[in-house]
């Protein structure tokens, strides 16, 4: 199958490369930045271009893999292709494409990329969409070659996912990071809690979170909250967050 991406970021260099690695022909990297497009390109050998007016039309499959807020802009200089459009975004409806290009579907991969990070495409739940049952059974084919989990969800399944991913993810990182300053305004480095995260990732694979909460929150110790708060007091903004999250377990165990 002939592939343009669209994107050069943490997306689009991670499908590139699993596409690659299956046999796909990455004909064409598109990137507002040409150097970031050439990056990319050169590890796929493809073509490379920062222009949409140079879109190669006559590929099979077009993925646009930018900033959400980007797809509509990048779907509408796509309107005269013929192969089938995708976005790889999980709140961005399938209507900011099908409203713009003559084939439209959905090619969402439920994973946290960094560019420099390898992941296991066979690991990924890859969500699909698409129009067309013709067009569908194209991404599904696809789809099953790259991951073991291959979902067909609509667009309103798909957002409640991203929903979730973004607390089961992106806040917990945050919360990370947060705890890290914590531990570096005192001397302590960030790596004397990495074996407490990763024992609090592995018990939810075997069980469910609301099963092995632990903390003073849960066990209802309001000295050790309040001594907490007391610590946090030159800190409002990190107060506010304690605050909250003790709120919250307290509201679900009670
Ligand atoms: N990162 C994740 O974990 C993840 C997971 C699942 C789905 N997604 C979805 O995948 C998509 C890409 O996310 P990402 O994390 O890969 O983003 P990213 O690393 O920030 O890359 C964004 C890409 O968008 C391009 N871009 C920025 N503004 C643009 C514009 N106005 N017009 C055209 N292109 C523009 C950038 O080009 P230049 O670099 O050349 O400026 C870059 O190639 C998003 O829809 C996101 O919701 C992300």
């Amino acid at each position: 199958m002939n592939i343009v991406l669209l994107g050069s970021g943490n997306v689009a260099t991670h499908l590139a490369l699993a596409l690659r690695a299956i046999g796909e022909n990455i004909v064409q990297v598109f990137s507002p930045n040409l150097i970031n497009a050439k990056a990319l390109a050169d590890r796929v050998d493809s073509a490379y271009i920062n222009n949409l007016a140079q879109i190669n039309t006559d590929a099979d499959l077009y993925i646009i893999s930018v900033k959400d807020d980007a797809i509509v802009e990048v779907a509408r200089k796509l309107a005269d292709v013929n192969g089938l459009v995708v976005h790889t975004s999980g709140t961005t409806d399938i209507k900011v494409l099908s409203t713009e290009v003559k084939h439209a579907g959905v090619f969402y991969p439920l994973q946290t990329f960094s560019r420099t990070k390898s992941v296991d495409f066979k690991t990924i739940p890859l969500c699909l969409e698409a129009n067309e049952a013709s067009q569908l059974e194209l991404l599904q084919l696809l789809a099953t070659r790259l991951s073991n989990k291959v979902y067909q969800l609509d667009g309103e399944k798909r957002k409640v996912l991203h929903l979730a991913a973004v607390f089961a993810c992106n806040f917990t990182n945050h919360v990370y990071a947060l705890a890290s300053q914590i531990l570096n305004a005192n001397g302590l480095h960030f790596d004397i809690i990495r074996p407490l995260i990763a024992e609090t990732a592995d018990k939810v694979m075997a069980d469910l979170p609301e099963n092995v909460q632990t903390g003073p929150a849960i066990r209802q110790d309001e000295g050790t909250i309040n001594k907490h708060l007391t610590m946090l007091a030159d800190l409002p903004e990190l107060q506010e967050i304690y605050q909250t999250l003790s709120d919250s377990i307290k509201l679900v165990h009670k």
